[in-house]
């Protein structure tokens, strides 16, 4: 798919659909741009009334003798609440409409808006679309499968091409996440994601990629990620990418995501009903592939150090026990309380590992590490925890922006006694289901050296749906990839 822009409407080329957008007006649907040929059939429908304007509200007319076969109308709600994530949602809804279709040529007119001044709607629209196109329908047979065959979108009412080019530049990222995740837990192994990270390697000069085995890992004395991968008939890695796309520049963003590969529970078992989903359990691991794929392709001016540690959390006789006790990276020792607590295991060893190896100036990790966020959240909403005010409100402006919503959690001290152990320096799940994401988060701040920015993200609830939601058609989302690509952006 690809997007052209088209500076005027009476410019634009014959398609098989044109999407025109209005507002939710007093008593009816207003247009919200101007396109002098399609006057006609627009007061025609408007007059009907059938056609409100409502939000994500769409209806299809056939035309003739017009440089389209058909006119979509889309309505975007009322003007004076219009969002931009509303723009994301009504351009997927018009999407949605062209699923199956065997349309090639779809003309997009842009909505003529005063709220925002730069590419801000056409970067909405672009988006809108551009996430909804994503399907996972490779296990289908053809017979079954219902894809997109637009091959050209035509914006209509910008000539700024670039900015939709990097919209879709941002979506390559965006997709590699949700294709790894969505993708059987069986393929996508922790060899796999090193497969991955050394192909981003290949394709961009930028990108430096090495990956720790097993016995490297042992070497290291990562007790905490070996632990996790006793269990496992596949072997642990450790992935490490370097993005400098400001060599010139100290500044170094650490972005650690949890790459557990299935999520069994290990010897502590999950039951049915909260394990089908586990080949997602390695979501933000995905995350951070994808941002350093996004950020190389927009050739973002700034550096990057992803750090990956998977696993299998698998059920073996070899699998780690409840009630031993291992030491970590960094030397604390941890009382394995529930073996079905392992993100924070692995997660402990990779943000010690990456700090001593890269003294970051900033970290910010990724994962899908508590039933709880989903509890807190649900799916609108990632858990953000963060030991930093100005990063922390940085962060939050950026979910705004993207729609990639966080929520910001507390890290008081006292839960960090819910941890204490009198074997060990620590628990490493309180046994308790009070506060589970926060204790989660206090877990993983033990690992954290004093005055290092961090943000920690709990996206339990918002990687991984089981059903389609806006512009999510298939299960994995991407969750992290645009927000952090847009926090990048803020602090370079
Ligand atoms: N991978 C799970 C968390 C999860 C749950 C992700 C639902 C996505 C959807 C994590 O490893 C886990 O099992 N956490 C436990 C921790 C508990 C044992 C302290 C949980 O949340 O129940
Ligand atoms: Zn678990
Ligand atoms: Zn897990």
């Amino acid at each position: 798919m690809k997007f052209e822009t088209i500076a005027t409407s009476d410019k634009r080329e014959k398609a098989d659909l044109i999407i025109f957008p209005f507002f939710k007006g007093k008593k009816r649907a207003e247009p919200c741009a101007a396109a002098s040929d399609l006057n006609e059939v627009i007061k025609l429908v408007v007059e009907a009334g059938d056609f409100t304007g409502k939000k994500e509200e769409t209806l299809l007319a056939y035309l003739s003798n017009k440089k389209e076969k058909r006119l979509l109308f889309l309505g975007l709600g009322e003007e004076k609440e219009l969002t931009l994530e509303t723009l994301r949602r009504s351009f997927a809804a018009a999407l949605k409409r062209c699923r199956g279709k065997n349309w090639l040529r779809v003309n997009v007119v842009l909505p003529k808006l005063n709220k925002w001044e730069g590419d801000e709607v056409l970067r909405a629209v672009s988006e809108g679309i551009a996430l909804c196109f994503y399907l996972f329908e490779g296990w289908k047979s053809k017979e079954n499968q219902k894809p997109f065959h637009v091959k050209t979108f035509a914006l209509i009412g910008t000539k700024n091409k670039k900015a939709a080019e990097k919209v879709k530049a941002i979506l390559t990222g965006v997709n590699l996440a949700r294709d790894l995740i969505n993708g059987n837990a069986l393929d996508v192994t922790p060899q796999h994601l090193a497969d991955e990270a050394r192909k981003l390697a290949r394709r961009h000069p930028m990108i430096k990629v090495t990956v720790l085995n097993k016995k490297q890992i042992e070497k290291e004395k990562m007790g905490l990620l070996l632990a996790v991968a006793s269990g496992s008939s596949v072997d642990p890695a450790l992935i490490t990418l370097e993005y400098r796309g400001n060599p010139k520049s100290d500044d170094l963003t650490m972005v650690v995501g949890k790459g557990v590969t299935f999520d069994t529970g290990g010897l502590n078992l999950k039951p049915t009903n909260f394990i089908e989903d586990m080949r997602g359990d390695m979501s933000g691991a995905a995350a951070a592939l994808g941002v350093i794929q996004a950020a190389a392709e927009i050739k973002l001016k700034t550096n990057i150090v992803a750090i990956i540690p998977s696993t299998e959390n698998a059920i073996d006789a070899l699998s780690y026990k409840p009630g031993d006790v291992y030491r970590s990276y960094l030397g604390k020792t941890v009382e394995i309380t529930n073996t079905d607590a392992e993100g924070r295991l692995i997660l402990a060893d990779a943000l010690a590992y990456g700090q001593s190896r890269f003294a970051p100036t900033r970290i910010i990790d990724l994962a899908t590490l508590t039933g709880a966020a989903v509890v807190a959240l649900g799916t609108c909403r990632a858990a953000l925890f963060c030991n930093h005010e100005k990063l922390a409100a940085l962060c939050e402006r950026a979910g705004e922006e993207t729609g990639e919503l966080v929520w910001r959690m507390p890290l008081d001290s006292d839960y960090k006694t819910m941890l204490d152990s009198n074997i060990a320096d620590m628990k490493n799940s309180s046994g308790k289901r009070a506060a589970g994401s926060i204790t989660a988060a206090m877990f993983l701040q033990e690992f954290i050296q004093k005055n290092t920015p961090w943000i920690h993200l709990d996206i339990a609830g918002t990687a991984f749906l089981d059903h389609s939601e806006h512009y999510h058609l298939t299960l994995a989302t991407g969750s992290g990839v645009r927000l952090i690509i847009n926090l990048l952006e803020k602090l370079s």
